[in-house]
């Protein structure tokens, strides 16, 4: 895990010192998976970060059937992504602890400085051709890495505009980076096609950005990494998948 805050906020009190920053709340808090889970964005000494902070919200695997914090879990796919080369925020801090009967659980991220969401930033384009040419990018872009992702089994499991971000690469490139948040409910798929057809079908259903001309562009690159069999019937990769 990667540590950047000064040294002051490194000791044994770390985890009070961020389950005690205060900053506005992205969305209001949750109350699902028997708990209670919401975000801070909040400014320490000029940067950004975003505090998720969960009590007693927890989910199960096979290796923890009594349960164990979502924010593990969180943590875990944030660095198989990173491993996968695939662009995520920057962890700065993690911990689960037992308190007073309860599991709290903290993930601080840096913010994604220089990004923004595809749901944010369709809300504020207004150039046509900016629109058509940033999303050609994107749409190859994101075929590319969810290519690689679902090589491995990978599937995000919630693949919304506001879970995608992106940044051009250089001021005026056409080369775009991607980056994606909130692995929640990221998990390992049993074949490639389970994760493929699951993510392209939610991204699909959230992403009301790209028209049927950038499907187009995602599918054919998609196609071209995936290691999905051309010859076996994949029809999410279809602009006429209507599931
Ligand atoms: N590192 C980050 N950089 C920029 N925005 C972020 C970052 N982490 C979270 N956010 C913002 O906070 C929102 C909530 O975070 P998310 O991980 O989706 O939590 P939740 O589980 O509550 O949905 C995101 O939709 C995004 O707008
Ligand atoms: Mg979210």
């Amino acid at each position: 895990m990667i540590n950047t805050l000064s040294r002051d906020a490194q000791t044994d009190s770390d985890f009070d010192y961020w389950w005690e920053m205060e900053g506005p709340w992205v969305e209001e808090p949750n109350h699902r998976r028997g708990g209670i889970s919401g975000v801070q964005r909040c400014r320490i000494n000029g940067a950004t970060y975003y505090i998720k902070k969960q009590t007693d919200h927890t989910c199960r695997s096979l290796r923890h059937p009594l349960g164990y914090a979502t924010i593990a879990r969180e943590t875990h796919r944030l660095d198989v992504c990173h491993k996968l080369g695939i662009s995520t925020p920057e962890v700065v801090f993690s911990q689960t602890r037992l308190h007073q009967g309860a599991i709290q659980a903290i993930l601080a991220t840096r913010e994604l400085a220089g990004f923004s969401s595809v749901e944010a930033w369709q809300e504020s384009v207004t150039d046509d051709f900016v629109k058509k040419e940033t999303l050609d990018a994107l749409s190859r872009k994101l075929g590319e890495i969810l290519s690689r992702l679902h090589n491995s089994r990978w599937q995000h499991g919630c693949l919304y505009d506001k879970h995608i971000f992106f940044r051009h690469e250089r001021k005026g490139s056409n080369e775009i980076e991607v980056a994606l948040i909130d692995l929640e409910k990221c998990r390992r798929r049993l074949s490639i096609s389970q994760a493929s057809r699951h993510d392209i079908r939610q991204m699909r259903r959230h992403m009301p950005a790209m028209t049927e001309r950038h499907w187009g562009i995602f599918n054919s690159t998609y196609r071209q990494f995936s290691y999905l069999s051309p010859n076996k019937g994949v029809p999410w990769l279809s602009t006429t998948d209507c599931n």
